[in-house]
């Protein structure tokens, strides 16, 4: 088959990395792709980063399948335009989208279904917004309405910050309730009616080691079976992804942010695609072959189809550029690429970029260097000896990626 995945980041380097492992080979295609994927895939970059871009490159190369990783394209509308052209794409139209695109319709969609998810005021203007403060205690939650990229979520600790985050995003925006617990990433395919999950994986949102500093895109992430038992996976299936799906017949990659609260799992948010890092864990542990299911759930026949993951957790460990998630410098070289994956880990690519001398930087998030474990403590150990040997000037990482976990089921690190 010719596949076409779209993005240049460590999700979608994880995606065609899967691929290319698949027992039969494919076609595979990348756009615009990155240096790591050029060696599982051609790169195709698109005349413009626009639907009707996207769907040229794939009519050019007769793809029989396109698979899209961030949801910007999908938010602008590329699964439309694919379905007007009968070119097969596995992710949801643009009003599907609206689910990750607009937390005010996001959050109203929640209401109207009876979505367990954090108590809320949607506001039209500033001066509603600020009026609503007073129906929440501190600390309180507030959110910009559009994409931010994980930097439109301000969590106020008292009113003089609450009033600040209000004027600061703008409207429209909401106001909700501050909830405690764990967060845990659950996603699923959807094929418009049947839902076949992957394996739970947490995020590690903060920038900085012990959940300290600004929010990222994401700093690393494990998945790790524990993470949630079956009757949790049954009530988050039950109570938030089903009547979801019912009720939109979303096709696509739906990832469900938890909070994991004494009260049951909430939901923080939809994303409409695959998460990024927790992609590259998972993808790690993928033992069966990918493209038949991504070709399976377009056409409408996930009835019945599995997917088998090794029974090993895995561990992503994102290397970022100095000063990440403000502002960092770029093309500064790399080393040590080749030396951190001789130890069997992967090294996913996220912003990369070809330099005169070498792989240099080309992102906040550089490098996700991801293995796996006959148990968690095991599969982190490796994760950081790979990590250990790369280097680039201003480079910093988390080094407690996964730590919870190893709390929670009272494993150690060899080390420690
Ligand atoms: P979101 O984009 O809605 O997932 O929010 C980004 C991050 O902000 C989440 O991953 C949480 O860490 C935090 N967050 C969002 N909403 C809440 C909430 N209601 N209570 C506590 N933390 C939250
Ligand atoms: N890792 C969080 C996200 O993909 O949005």
């Amino acid at each position: 088959m010719t596949i076409l995945v779209i993005g240049s980041g460590g999700r979608e380097h994880a995606i065609v990395w899967r691929l290319s492992r698949d027992s039969r080979s494919h076609k595979l295609f990348a756009s615009p792709g990155n240096p790591g994927m050029a060696a599982c895939a051609t790169l195709a970059p698109p005349a413009a980063s626009t639907p009707e871009g996207w769907l040229a490159v794939a009519e050019s190369i007769n793809a029989g399948l396109t698979v899209v990783g961030p949801e910007a394209p999908l938010v602008a509308g590329i699964a439309d335009t694919f379905r007007a052209a009968g070119r097969p794409l596995f992710g949801p139209t643009a009003a599907q989208a609206q689910l990750e695109g607009s937390k005010v319709f996001a959050k109203s969609f929640f209401r109207d279904h009876s979505i367990p998810t954090a108590r809320f005021v949607a506001a039209a203007t500033v001066a509603e917004a600020e009026l609503a403060l007073a129906s929440f205690p501190f600390p309180l939650v507030v959110k910009a309405d559009g994409l931010a990229a994980g930097k439109g979520v301000i969590i106020a600790h008292d009113r003089p910050a609450a009033l600040a985050a209000v004027r600061k995003l703008g409207a429209p925006l909401v106001i909700e309730e501050f909830l405690r617990g764990e967060e845990v990433s659950y996603i699923v395919l959807s094929d418009g009616r049947n839902v076949l999950p992957l394996p739970p994986a947490q995020d590690h949102k903060a920038a900085f080691d012990g959940d300290q500093g600004p929010n990222t895109g994401g700093m690393g992430a494990y998945s790790d079976d524990r993470i949630l038992n079956a009757s949790q996976r049954q009530e988050i299936l039950d109570t938030i992804i089903l009547p979801t799906v019912e009720a939109t017949g979303f096709v696509g990659f739906l990832y469900a942010g938890l909070m994991m609260t004494a009260d049951g799992p909430k939901l923080l948010e939809f994303n409409v695609r695959l998460g990024d890092p927790e992609t590259q864990p998972l993808l790690h542990r993928l033992s069966s072959d990918f493209a038949p299911v991504l070709d399976a759930a377009v056409h409408g026949r996930l009835a019945g189809v599995s997917l088998d993951f090794l029974n090993a957790p895995s561990v992503c460990v994102v290397l970022a550029s100095g000063g990440y998630p403000g502002d960092y410098a770029t093309g500064v070289p790399i080393q040590g690429i080749e030396e951190a994956e001789a130890t069997g880990a992967t090294v996913f690519h996220a912003g990369t970029r070809q330099g005169g001398a070498g792989i240099e930087t080309a992102g906040g998030r550089v490098l996700g260097v991801t293995a796996s474990g006959p148990d968690l403590g095991a599969a982190i150990e490796h994760a950081y000896s790979a990590a250990g040997r790369i280097h680039f000037a201003g480079m910093h990482y988390r080094r407690d990626i996964g730590r919870k976990g190893l709390s929670r089921y009272n494993e150690s690190t060899a080390g420690t």
